[in-house]
């Protein structure tokens, strides 16, 4: 694992009277156009700050959900700009029309209480593939590069791999440089002993992760609809509940493997089960061993998580990622919010993957007493299953400038 070698870190650059281009991360959930959860927005104002504080003119460059490359105001980052101002205090220009004039001249009259931000990268059809006729706009202007965009590194995309490759001078944020050295570190040199909690519904996403993280864990919990597969695996009976049935002979596979290297796999012993996927469905907890044809498990049982507590109070480094139910309808959060609360009582080094187990954490008000709360769903995962991700890579002084 190369980690971070080689790759400059925005405070070892040059900023001051510099365009710099920031690639971050602000694809942040929303409702109705109202933004739910802004930790990537508060993840990267350290490395926003710290451009503005040292004479940086920054530019900031995000995309938000999946528009492919045309215009569609649901996804305009026009709130996103609104809510930084609020937390920077600072007027931030949102430009409409990134490939237009307007950036240059405004980077010409920018005030020092001023930001720029362009409007939604993936508005552009360039972006995803990673075109050079999209970033020949960007280089007329842009001075420094600087990646603090962890969640969207694994894309091979213009604003994140073709323009750094054609800037000299670029580098990471500190959001970059920080979930790099958690995540390799948990890699490389976990704290033992080392837990994994894995949970959400499908095993498919997570089998390289959970194969990596077999040689290095001492024990792994499975929750979620996840563990139907594994139950299902070992013979019980699981009513309606979710199973990957592709998945059974890995799920076998796994349960041999752990064992025979005398690790421990936890699965759940008791469930809260419903006939239907309802806030409002009757509900009931049933044992493993019964779980009733038409039932389907929602959420660990009472017993389920004494169990795993009582397992993970010596771990000394956890790694959690995927919730233990549907914790998005409150009947069937329990499991889900009692596992960040164990979390945050642990003597020891807790590292959240992001997506579902980040926001979980946030909601189970516990996310402040987490070591680390990763930015990223899809790129955390790939890094951790041994993936170099492009966006990353590009950053790297041996990979030469292009131009
Ligand atoms: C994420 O939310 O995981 C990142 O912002 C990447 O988004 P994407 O999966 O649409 O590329």
């Amino acid at each position: 694992m190369k980690g971070l070698q080689g790759i400059a870190c925005i405070d070892e650059l040059e900023l001051k009277d510099k365009n710099v281009f920031m690639r971050v991360d602000f694809n942040v959930p929303m409702k109705d156009g109202v933004i739910t959860d802004d930790n990537r927005i508060q993840a990267a104002l350290p490395t926003i700050r710290y451009a503005l504080e040292n004479g940086g003119k920054v530019i900031l460059a995000s995309h938000l959900g999946r528009p492919k490359g045309e215009y569609k105001k649901e996804y305009s980052l026009e709130p996103v700009a609104q809510r930084l101002g609020e937390l920077l205090d600072l007027e931030v220009i949102l430009i409409e029309e990134p490939t237009s004039e307007a950036p240059k001249s405004l980077l010409h009259s920018l005030k020092p209480h001023q930001v720029l931000m362009l409007e939604n990268v993936r508005f552009e059809s360039g972006e995803e593939k990673n075109a050079t006729a999209l970033t020949n706009h960007w280089l007329e202007y842009v001075d420094v590069y600087i990646n603090d965009a962890f969640g969207a590194s694994h894309r091979a995309h213009a604003s994140i791999v073709a323009l750094p490759k054609q800037i000299e001078k670029r580098g990471m944020g500190f959001l970059v440089k920080k979930e790099i050295e958690v995540l390799s570190q948990m890699m490389t040199d976990p704290q033992k002993p080392f837990w994994a909690i894995m949970g959400g519904a499908k095993v498919s996403d997570k089998l390289q992760v959970i194969d990596r993280l077999v040689d290095l864990v001492d024990g792994i919990v499975i929750g979620g609809a996840m563990a139907y597969t594994f139950l299902k695996a070992k013979g019980f009976q699981v009513g309606n509940s979710l199973v990957e049935k592709e998945q059974l002979n890995y799920a076998k596979d796994l349960i041999e493997r752990m064992e025979g290297r005398e690790k421990k796999l936890l699965l759940p012993i008791d469930h809260l089960v419903v006939q239907n996927l309802d806030e409002m469905a009757e509900s009931r907890i049933t044992q493993t061993e019964a779980i009733d044809e038409g039932w389907m498990g929602v959420d660990i049982g009472p017993q389920s998580r004494e169990l795993f507590a009582k397992e993970l109070v010596d771990a000394k480094m956890v790694f959690w990622n995927g919730p233990m139910g549907v914790f998005e309808m409150k009947p069937f959060s329990q499991g889900t919010f009692f596992i960040a609360e164990v979390l945050a009582h642990l003597d020891a080094m807790t590292v959240i993957g992001g997506g579902d187990s980040a926001s979980a954490a946030k909601q189970s008000g516990f996310a402040e007493k987490m070591s680390h709360l990763s930015t990223g769903g899809g790129a955390s995962l790939e890094f951790l299953q041994g993936d170099s991700l492009p966006g990353i890579e590009v950053l790297r002084a041996s990979n030469k400038r292009l131009s």
